[in-house]
């Protein structure tokens, strides 16, 4: 389990819990200890930061669930995929970067990858089975975050906690500030793009305020199916985790006799532009989508430190996109090379964009 000590990590452990056919065998975390949560579960193997791919070269998982947050959760996502060992993806960050890369080492491993992110929990379940020329298109779902609604000076001087404030997810900080700014859903566009192999203008998002539609896909004979269920991530992680056997959750069911009204909208691509921002760095291929990740990881930083008002956050991904070569990588290393040449050329951006 790594990524033990984030919010994806600890509703994990509540399913594992809960779970007889379920065990932890290693813990990682990035900077907080795991002496005691690995003490109390008689866990061996621990390890805080650095390659996590040589603690799961020591303790050697059927499973692993990638629930790391950033860049930092790649190699572990390319060990799995290469050692054909099932890898339970939350860290869609590792996805997006490296998309290529993963796809092949998929292909080289012959394991299973199975979403955690709970739209692309909802579009596995809904193609299951199906032949995919059936497919039509696939429509993820956005809440729209803290600021729908509002205009682009409407979004001058929020604040850390205003960016904070999500309706409808209790996530980590990271991922609340990239569903404010729309990132989280430019970033599972292109997640979804190598998870199921469609094309950019197969794959639309609408925003839906409540969170209960996951996610939709349209078949070709003008039937959608749509996966539904109260906001809540130990759905789609027990999924993951015990696939296919779907294990009983403690989550409540769908209660329809209250009135459920399911609303759509299209998404603000002006007062959001890190939407499209993903859509165009995903088309563009090569190592535009790692810039986008690199450059959206080192805006919502400096966000969060207080360095970059919210709407430098884009500013710093157009700057980074605008300077980068893009050019594809050819392994791992160039990729290395390709973040670290990003978040460089981010970081030079945010101070720039300093107020
Ligand atoms: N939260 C959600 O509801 C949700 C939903 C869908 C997808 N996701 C995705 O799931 C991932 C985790 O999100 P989260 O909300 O759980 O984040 P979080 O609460 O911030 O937790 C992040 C976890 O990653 C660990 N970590 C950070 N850097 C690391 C490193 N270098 N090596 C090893 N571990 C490291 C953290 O350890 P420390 O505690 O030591 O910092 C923590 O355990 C993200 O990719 C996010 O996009 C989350």
């Amino acid at each position: 389990m790594l990524g033990a000590t984030g919010s994806i990590g600890r509703q994990a452990i509540e399913i594992i819990d809960a779970s007889p056919d379920l065990e932890v065998v290693a813990l990682a975390s990035g900077s907080n200890e795991l002496g005691s949560l690995a003490a109390e579960r008689g866990v061996e193997h621990a390890q805080v930061g650095g390659d996590l791919s040589e603690l799961l070269d020591e303790c050697r998982p059927d499973v692993v669930l990638n629930a790391v947050v950033g860049f930092a959760g790649l190699p572990a996502t390319l060990w799995a995929l290469e050692n054909g060992v099932t890898l339970a993806l939350a860290n869609k960050e590792s996805l997006v970067a490296a998309g290529d890369l993963a796809i092949g080492a998929r292909e080289r491993g012959g394991g299973q990858l199975l979403p955690v992110d709970s739209e692309h929990s909802a579009v596995f379940q809904c193609l299951e089975g199906r032949p995919l020329e059936t497919v039509d298109s696939i429509v993820l779902t956005a809440s729209g975050g803290p600021f729908r609604g509002r205009t682009r000076a409407q979004l001058e001087g929020v604040t850390r906690a205003d960016a904070l404030a999500h309706p409808t997810w209790q996530m980590g900080p990271k991922i609340t500030i990239d569903s404010a700014t729309l990132a989280n859903k430019g970033l599972e566009l292109i997640e979804a793009h190598f998870l199921f192999g469609f094309a950019y203008d197969r794959i639309e998002v609408v925003v839906h305020p409540t969170s209960v539609v996951h996610a939709i896909v349209r078949f070709r004979d003008g039937a959608s199916l749509a996966h539904l269920g109260y906001p809540d991530m130990r759905i789609p992680i027990s999924y993951a985790l015990t696939y296919p056997d779907r294990a009983a959750t403690a989550v409540e069911g769908l209660d329809f006799s209250n009135g459920l009204s399911l609303e759509f909208e299209p998404p603000d691509l002006e007062t959001f532009p890190l939407l499209a921002l993903a859509r165009h760095a995903g088309e563009s291929g090569g190592t535009y989508p790692c810039a986008y990740n690199a450059a959206n990881e080192i805006g919502v930083a400096a966000f969060l430190a207080g360095r970059l008002p919210f709407a430098g956050i884009a500013g710093v991904v157009v700057e980074t996109l605008e300077a980068v070569e893009g050019a594809p990588a050819a392994d791992l290393d160039e990729l290395v090379q390709a973040d670290a040449e990003a978040r460089r050329l981010a970081e030079s951006a945010a101070g720039a964009l300093v107020p």
